[in-house]
């Protein structure tokens, strides 16, 4: 029995519609990813925001480059799941689909998903932590394991760090104002995020004040559930693939 929710989400989704989505570690669970905030979410007992931010990386490289490293190694075994693979026929399907994420995991692309918009970065990217004139801003490295932690950077021998957002720096404002222009759209969707870490958070208040149908797809309830028009709890794999079905009733 379809839910409701869903079938009134599925009757509005038309060829034309232009739809955004908002994804956070949620929709990688599916796939073995440990949420930041699930049960599995610490390293060495140690909570992200204790590791990801700048002051961590200067105080002590070799740890948060341990963590990356590991995250890397545990990312390389894992695959796209049912939530990728809709949301990434989707961004085929619809001519006005933009996908926002924070997920720093590359799933997204390895799904195939066109318009994606990295919010906080990829883990598969480094750049120099010098930001030395001779190197690129940032460049993709997706060997595993690195061959030295801290890796170096083959531009000016000092550190890289890795191409992700830390905790309390700035959203690259390319990023921003491509993120900005796809609020203004007919449904924004938000999948798999606690909704607790600015400015991602406000995106579908946002596009919600600016005419947007605001949806909330996760496996419990958020801060954000209830400014949305519409919050459907359970697993994204799962509420994507009967969303996906209920607009493809063939
Ligand atoms: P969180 O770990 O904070 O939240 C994951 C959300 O996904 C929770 O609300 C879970 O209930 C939900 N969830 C878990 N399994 C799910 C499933 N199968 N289907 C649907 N929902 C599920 O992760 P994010 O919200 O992505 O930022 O975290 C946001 C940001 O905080 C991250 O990008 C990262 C982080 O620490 C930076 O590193 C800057």
């Amino acid at each position: 029995m379809p839910n409701d929710g869903l079938r009134t989400v599925a009757e509005m989704i038309r060829p034309e519609s232009r739809i955004t989505v908002l994804t956070g570690a949620g929709v990688s669970a599916a796939s073995g990813v440990p949420t930041f905030r699930g049960p599995d979410g610490l390293w060495r007992n140690r909570r992200p925001e204790t590791l990801a931010t700048a002051e961590a990386f200067a105080r002590d490289p070799k740890t948060v480059w341990e963590w990356y490293n590991w995250r890397r190694q545990v990312l390389s075994t894992k695959q796209p799941n049912r939530a990728h693979q809709v949301l990434a026929s989707w961004s085929r399907r619809f001519s006005g689909f933009t996908l926002v994420t924070q997920n720093v995991d590359g799933l997204h692309e390895r799904a195939g998903t066109l318009n994606l918009i990295r919010f906080h970065g990829s883990i598969w990217e480094v750049l120099c932590w010098n930001r030395c004139a001779n190197s690129p801003v940032r460049w993709w490295n997706d060997q595993i394991p690195l061959e030295a932690l801290p890796p170096l950077c083959p531009h000016c021998g000092g550190m890289l760090r890795p191409g992700v957002v830390w905790f309390g720096e700035s959203i690259d404002a390319g990023v921003i104002e491509k993120s900005v222009a796809a609020l203004d759209c007919d449904i924004f969707f938000t999948i798999g995020t606690s909704a607790l870490v600015y400015p991602a958070a406000a995106l579908s208040i946002e596009a919600k004040r600016r005419g947007a149908y605001t949806v909330e797809l996760n496996l419990e309830a958020t801060p954000s559930s209830h400014a949305v028009d519409l919050a459907v709890h359970g697993p994204a794999e799962e509420l994507l693939d009967e969303l996906n079905a209920l607009t493809n009733p063939s």
